[in-house]
């Protein structure tokens, strides 16, 4: 049997990591995978993580399993960080999972076998594993466009012309803030315009929200997610704690499916338990317990929120800097895009063949479809990486 097995396609941005660890270049710089590194280039345990987890280890005294879909009081903290105080908790099924891609997992696993004629409809381009997750579990994905390569903007009407053909029971993914891998958002008015168009076609949101805190703020980072919440009956939302509070290899992360009514959510709160027990049984919780405490006390929450905007505002800055670093070797005023993006990435509009080159010749590493990582970039590499960019014909 296990000769028979196929070779499976490479993941683009985990393969690019390994290229990159294999690179024995002292000047290779990573603006590949998706993970904070602070002005030194490293990827700090917060403050505010590393005093939870010490309460924790003080306090916590039993290891024995948790509930199947979690722990209540991280479905409670999550539900007010990400949907405020305007949803009723009455209305929310919860689960824990293995990161925001287990939560991903169970959204579109539910779908493929629960509607199978559903066509789950992500933006074009969207994160990888949203693609091939959905084929995994036997889900239809389809994608619709979003991106205008050209202005590197949100082409919103071919975004509406493409919504506006779906079929009514359809699942529509919008990345809540921070889109991954563009960095370009939806505007307000145009979230609004969304919110309208889905409903009048009869089709389910599903929000993910991977960087809830990296575009704007956290309550402005949530505004698509609450007005949606707000006018929709039915709606997935899969939420990460993987990058606001650092804490990537502990895998936390939710699933929060808004339900009509009581009745409902005991029926799906069923559904999400059982993904959970058939896919590894139950949820880890050490990363789910320590965003708990944070978000539980007022200290704590005060402190991750601080380290939070100081994360924010170093990517505000090396996306200014970055920018006009980037205009000036070009003498242009083209790349101001990437000071109005939002969140950890820019597209940057390059071809694979630039990027490619990029990596061999001067050992810079982004995705190939030219997705940079903001927080790679270090203050004392921008004119380098601007140069190079240049140099290369972007
Ligand atoms: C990314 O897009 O780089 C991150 O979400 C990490 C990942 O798992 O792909």
């Amino acid at each position: 049997m296990f000769d028979k097995l196929k070779e499976q396609p490479k993941d683009k941005i985990l393969h690019l990591s390994s290229l990159f660890r294999a690179d024995e270049r002292p000047t290779k710089i990573d603006l590949g995978v998706g993970v904070y590194k602070n002005a030194d280039g490293i990827t700090p345990i917060m403050r505010s993580v590393k005093a939870a987890e010490q309460t924790l280890w003080q306090a916590e005294n039993t290891k024995t399993y948790t509930s199947l879909p979690g722990q209540a009081d991280f479905h409670r903290v999550m539900h007010e960080l990400v949907l405020g105080d305007e949803i009723d908790p009455a209305r929310v099924a919860y689960c824990a999972t293995p990161g925001g891609t287990g939560a991903v997992h169970h959204i579109v696993e539910l779908i493929a076998q629960n509607s199978p004629d559903a066509t789950v409809w992500f933006s074009n381009p969207t994160w990888g594993n949203h693609l091939t997750i959905s084929k995994h579990v036997g889900a239809k994905p389809a994608q619709y466009r979003y991106f205008d390569d050209e202005t590197c903007t949100v082409d919103f009407e071919a975004m509406k012309g493409d919504l506006s053909k779906i079929k009514s029971g359809d699942v529509v993914c919008l990345h809540g803030c921070c889109h991954n891998p563009t960095g370009a958002n939806l505007t307000q008015a145009q979230w609004h315009e969304i919110s309208d168009l889905l409903s009048n076609k009869g089709a389910i949101p599903f929000i993910d929200i991977a960087y809830q805190g990296f575009g704007d703020g956290l309550v402005e980072d949530a505004f698509g997610t609450r007005l949606l919440a707000q006018n929709f009956e039915n709606m997935f939302i899969a939420a990460s704690c993987s990058k606001n509070f650092g804490i990537y290899r502990e895998r936390t992360g939710i699933v929060m499916a808004l339900c009509k009514h009581a009745e409902q959510k005991t029926l799906v709160q069923g559904n999400l338990n059982h993904l959970n027990r058939q896919n590894f049984s139950f949820p880890p919780d050490h990363g789910a317990s320590v965003v708990t405490l944070i978000l539980r006390d007022p200290e704590l929450k005060k402190m991750w929120e601080d380290e939070l905007s100081e994360m924010r505002v170093s990517m505000l800055d090396i996306r200014e800097k970055f920018a006009a670093a980037l205009n000036r070797e070009a003498g242009s005023n083209r790349f101001g895009f990437i000071a109005e993006h939002r969140g950890m990435f820019s597209r940057l509009g390059a071809t694979e063949e630039m990027v490619e080159k990029l990596r061999l010749n001067q050992g810079i590493y982004m995705i190939s479809d030219s997705r940079v990582n903001i927080a790679g970039i270090t203050e004392d590499k921008i004119d380098t990486i601007a140069k190079a960019c240049i140099d290369i014909g972007m």
